[in-house]
């Protein structure tokens, strides 16, 4: 059984990966259903938390159903980080998490995310300080290092458990390859091997399949695996990949009927969540992927994302159920 504190998580975990502008609770909720184990809300600005700005603590809004779920943090400077680490306790997540991952240049290039990668010892301070100023368990999510010269993935995460993280999960390259190349797993791997580790490790990177998802888990060794883009628009990949561990065999792809209702739900949520206008409006940009593969969609997907209400959104689905015959 994984535990991070004391949540049971099962025998081998899959997380759900912070997404910016994605993991929203709309989007969450939909990848609850598809069998994530643990979720994190989008990366939060530390600056933007302690400002009180309407956007950074919107992203705090977690629900119940949730559970567990972490929030995300992102920050250069060790006192607002300490201080937005405690306005998130507030809202009673089960854990925090910090991001020393992001490597985009308007998070890395102010000091956060990725560029501690750059200073170890500052990463550590910071990470002690936020362990101390909680009382949730505290992970960070990094990736190997910040350039092929400087991998030192295998160090960093012994120096993070020894200060008191909880769990720690590593995307497979480093802040310079960016989104490029193949995720490398293999000093993944390494950190595993170290016979001081003792808190769970997750991969992270490209598992896009239930086969790749067993050779990884295999090959690897790791506690868990977290599911980034191949969840997008296809949040059935988490229960595709458990059925796969257990079974050996595959779970039949989604039906239409299937894609459906995972539509309206993320679009009923969307709009909940974010009121008519925006919720309608952020919601165009997931049609596509919900119905990535099915013969003849454009002219849906068109109606769908130029729908200007609800009404008209649930029109369309209406007549995709009907065009493809859909049970009801
Ligand atoms: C659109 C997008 C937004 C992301 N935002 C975050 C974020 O807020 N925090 C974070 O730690 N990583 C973020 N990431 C990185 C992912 O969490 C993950 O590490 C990466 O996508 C690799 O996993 P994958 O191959 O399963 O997608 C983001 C990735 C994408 C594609």
């Amino acid at each position: 059984m994984v535990k991070i504190g004391q949540i049971a998580l099962g025998d081998f975990p899959l997380l759900l990966a912070p997404m910016e502008d994605v993991s929203d609770p709309p989007f969450r909720a939909v990848c609850k259903d598809g069998g994530a184990d643990l979720m994190y809300t989008e990366f939060i600005s530390s600056e933007g938390l302690i400002r009180d700005a309407a956007k950074s603590r919107q992203k705090l809004d977690i629900f119940e159903y949730e559970r567990p779920i972490g929030i995300q943090l992102f920050g250069g400077d060790i006192g607002n980080m300490v201080e937005s680490a405690k306005i998130a306790s507030e809202v009673n997540p089960d854990l925090i998490d910090i991001n020393y991952g992001c490597p985009v240049k308007a998070v890395a290039c102010r000091g956060a995310g990725a560029a501690l990668l750059q200073d170890i010892p500052k990463m550590v301070k910071m990470t002690e300080e936020i362990v101390k100023c909680t009382s949730l368990p505290v992970t960070v999510k990094t990736r190997l290092g910040w350039d092929d010269k400087t991998k030192n993935i295998v160090e960093v995460a012994e120096r993070l458990q020894d200060i008191g993280i909880q769990a720690l999960t590593v995307h497979g390259r480093t802040r310079v390859q960016m989104y490029k190349g193949e995720a490398d797993w293999s000093l993944i791997a390494q950190i595993k091997e170290n016979p001081r580790m003792r808190i769970p490790i997750f991969g992270n990177g490209d598992i896009d399949s239930p086969e790749k998802a067993l050779e990884y888990k295999n090959r690897y060794g790791v506690d868990g695996m977290m599911i980034g883009r191949a969840a997008i628009g296809y949040p059935w990949i988490f229960n595709e990949i458990k059925h796969f561990f257990k079974h050996g065999e595959k779970l039949a792809p989604p039906e239409m009927a299937d894609r459906v209702k995972a539509t309206r739900k993320h679009l009923e949520f969307s709009i909940r969540w974010k009121g008519p206008k925006l919720g309608i409006f952020e919601m165009r940009r997931h049609y596509a992927n919900y119905f990535k593969g099915i013969a003849d969609f454009k002219p849906f997907r068109m109606q769908l994302v130029e729908a200007p209400t609800e009404a008209d959104v649930l029109a369309v689905m209406d007549q995709i159920i009907e065009h493809y015959s859909v049970p009801v």
